[in-house]
């Protein structure tokens, strides 16, 4: 089994907010960062995955911040976990001045991608992600710990909505 640590998961992006990524007010519109957000995601799901992936869920966003025109705004994100055929991926949206190069974090987001069969594999193939190496050291702990966490609640809310239908 391939093992694979989340460092090598990592993906960036780097962007100028432009005119047309605006909203009325001249700042960054939410789903122009939803977008980015769910690319960078989705590349460190398929760095991690080598197979196809979809977005499956995005935990809920809280934007911190406008991000006016003209800011670069930086995207980092990574697999915090994995379980049978789903990962999660972790990212971290940062705002820097242009000028003055000052940075403020304007959003984090949660992403759970599912792995997919390739279209040369079979209906009956199983999926089988690798093992997401984690570093013994107490971030990587707490986020593979946290990452659980998030999971079961996903999963309960669900299974509440399913059983609404
Ligand atoms: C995501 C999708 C593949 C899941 O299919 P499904 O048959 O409902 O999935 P299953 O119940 O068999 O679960 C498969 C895995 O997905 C996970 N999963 C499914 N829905 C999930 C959700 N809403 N949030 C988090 N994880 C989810 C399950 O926990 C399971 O993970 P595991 O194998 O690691 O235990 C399917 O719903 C889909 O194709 N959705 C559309 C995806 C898409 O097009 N995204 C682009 C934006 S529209």
């Amino acid at each position: 089994m391939r093992r694979v640590s989340p460092q090598e998961t990592e993906a960036q992006q780097t962007h100028i907010v432009l005119p047309s990524h605006s909203n009325a007010h001249g700042n960054a519109f939410g789903g122009q960062i939803v977008a980015w957000t769910d690319i960078c995601a989705a590349v460190s799901a398929q760095r991690f995955a080598r197979r196809p992936v979809v977005t499956a869920s995005i935990d809920e966003l809280h934007f911190l911040q406008a991000v006016k025109v003209g800011m670069i705004v930086e995207l980092r994100s990574m697999v915090n976990r994995a379980w049978t055929t789903s990962m999660e991926v972790g990212v971290r949206i940062e705002a820097e001045h242009p000028r003055t190069g000052e940075r403020s974090h304007c959003c984090s987001a949660y992403l759970t991608f599912v792995a997919l069969r390739d279209s040369d594999e079979g209906q009956d193939a199983e999926i089988v992600l690798p093992e997401l190496l984690v570093d013994q050291a107490e971030i990587w702990r707490r986020r593979h710990h946290e990452a659980q966490l998030r999971r079961d609640h996903r999963l309960k809310t669900r299974a509440e909505r399913r059983s609404h239908r």
